[in-house]
């Protein structure tokens, strides 16, 4: 409930509780929350792992972010990264992920900076219309191969 109550703060896309009870079930191991002093929830990071198809030879178990996001007054504090850090290594050396996927608004600068600046995700296609506002998102993808 805590890491539902940030994204309502602070992301127009939210989710019922049952979508978070789900992941956190599923994959247990990927998520992660940053807290303040007093247990408070202050930034998260939801993920799943993906598992191709037996039709898709070619596809790869991988990991994929749904959700990131930290509470404005600890925004640049580094926390999001270490979020992200954290998933990924967990993905790896866990689920043997090949590599981890996301969306992002093609507008969310910060976000954006982190995925690419600071992560080293490359934007694999644009998906035209996307979210629910009409605005393209960035599908974006990093290659965990060799990473930890
Ligand atoms: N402008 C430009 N680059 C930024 C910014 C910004 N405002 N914020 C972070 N970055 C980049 C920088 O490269 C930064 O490294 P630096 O501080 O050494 O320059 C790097 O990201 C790491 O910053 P963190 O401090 O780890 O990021 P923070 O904890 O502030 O969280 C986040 C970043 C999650 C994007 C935050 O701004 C936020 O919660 N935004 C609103 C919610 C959101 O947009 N979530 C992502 C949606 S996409 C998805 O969920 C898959």
């Amino acid at each position: 409930m805590g890491m539902q109550a940030c994204n309502l703060q602070n992301l127009p896309e939210n989710y019922a509780l049952r979508f978070w009870l789900y992941h956190l079930m599923t994959w247990p191991q990927i998520s992660f929350v940053a807290e303040d002093a007093k247990g408070q929830i202050v930034g998260y990071v939801l993920a799943k792992i993906e598992h191709p198809s037996e039709d898709d030879k070619e596809a790869h178990v991988h990991g994929h972010v749904n959700s990131i996001s930290v509470l404005r007054s600890y925004r640049r504090l580094g926390l999001a990264n270490k979020l992200m850090l954290l998933a990924q290594e967990a993905m790896t050396s866990i689920y043997h992920a090949e590599y981890c996927s996301l969306h992002v608004r093609r507008s969310n600068r910060a976000a954006i900076g982190l995925y690419r600046d600071s992560l080293g995700f490359e934007v694999a296609k644009v998906e035209k219309g996307y979210y629910g506002d009409g605005e393209d998102a960035f599908s974006m993808r990093l290659n965990l191969q060799n990473k930890n």
